[in-house]
């Protein structure tokens, strides 16, 4: 009978555990959040980008990258496609032109998240790209040959740290940060690794002589980016809602500086170069993005941070969208007065700044 009973109390004990972490959990995705519209004038679609403009880096010559058709391990697919790589005229949003790939690389499983440039000193381009092929996680670096519209393929990393890569932010011609955005790598581990709150998430720093773990502690790493004089570093903690700022210290070391809080799920983060302002293309429902559907008309928004690292950052809102226009924002970026908005597996839009 005691037995019985203790067991009873154990059975209680667990479901009124689980239940108040699933509570916890839809308030941590913002399920209760109430969005209202904040529309920019003179919005646009990009024609051509159907599935998805998830990540978007711009040339300050009047050309932005743009990767479409990401295949995120357990997100359902919307096109059989293969993933692409674009390039947009900018400020007019015109001219969509599809990279192509040359050299030695599986083209058919190509499946681009997170994309960084980098400019080596003799002027040489490269991209890298974070890609999911065959659910896996891999970068890719590319060489960007503008005279002939392609991309050579140069390099593909593989590492037991880069196992769940989100973004990657590139800083030499084989050297980059990379977020995870979660420590486990199988579908029910990671459901709990949400429900109970593991902040396990991290940054780590790939170069061809060492690979390591920088920074921990994030509950989803996401978004990563670096400041214009390369001394800090940012990173969307998704789930915590907050930027968080990083000290690049001597030895490529890490510090923690500060968080700002944001109140979204904020994806990737663009850095203005003239300005050193963040834009964010932020998930203001984490439950309805996480359906992956069209229907569930995930909303939209856009957060500019000023002034980061004073005393008093200055957080926006620039733009928000209940789905009605366009479905789970995941980046945004200024370019000469106009927003290029992109989205995980929907649509993108330029829009006029005021
Ligand atoms: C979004 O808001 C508009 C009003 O601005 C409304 O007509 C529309 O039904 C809403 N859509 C969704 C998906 O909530």
């Amino acid at each position: 009978m005691a037995k019985l009973m203790v067991l009873s109390v154990l059975v209680v004990a667990v479901a009124v555990l689980i239940g108040e972490r699933f509570i916890a959990l839809r308030n941590t995705l913002l399920v209760f959040r109430e969005l209202a519209q904040n529309h920019l004038p003179n919005c646009e679609f990009i024609k051509g980008i159907e599935f998805g403009a998830e990540d978007i880096t711009v040339l300050d010559d009047d050309l932005a990258f743009i990767s479409t058709g990401i295949k995120y391990p357990g997100m359902p697919r919307f096109t059989d496609e293969p993933g692409k790589i674009y390039m947009l005229n900018l400020p007019s949003g015109a001219g969509l032109k599809e990279l192509h790939i040359k050299g030695d690389f599986d083209t058919a499983s190509f499946g681009p998240h997170g994309i960084s440039l980098y400019t080596d000193e003799d002027g040489s381009r490269y991209l890298f790209v974070v890609n999911h092929p065959h659910e896996n996680s891999q970068v890719e670096i590319f060489q960007y040959v503008e005279e002939e519209s392609t991309l050579v393929h140069k390099k593909t990393i593989k590492h037991e740290l880069l196992h769940n890569v989100n973004d990657i932010v590139a800083v030499g011609v084989e050297h980059f940060y990379a977020t995870n955005d979660h420590y486990f790598t199988h579908g029910p581990l990671k459901l709990l690794e949400a429900l109970f709150s593991l902040s396990w998430c991290d940054v780590v720093y790939y170069s061809p002589e060492a690979v390591r773990v920088l920074a921990g502690g994030f509950y989803g790493a996401n978004g990563i980016n670096i400041s214009p004089d390369k001394k800090h570093l940012y990173v969307s903690d998704l789930m915590s809602h907050k930027i968080v700022v990083l000290n690049i210290q001597k030895g490529n070391t890490l510090s923690r500086v500060k968080e700002v809080d944001v109140g979204s799920l904020c994806d990737n983060i663009e850095v203005e170069s003239k300005t050193g302002d963040l834009w964010m293309g932020c998930h203001p429902n984490g439950a309805k993005i996480l359906q992956f559907d069209p229907n569930a008309s995930a909303g939209s928004e856009v957060i500019r941070i000023q002034n980061i690292l004073s005393e008093e950052p200055v957080v926006t809102q620039v733009y928000a969208d209940n789905g009605s226009v366009l479905i789970g924002s995941s980046v945004a970026t200024p370019y000469k007065g106009k927003l290029l908005i992109g989205s995980v597996f929907q649509k993108a839009l330029i829009c006029d700044l005021d």
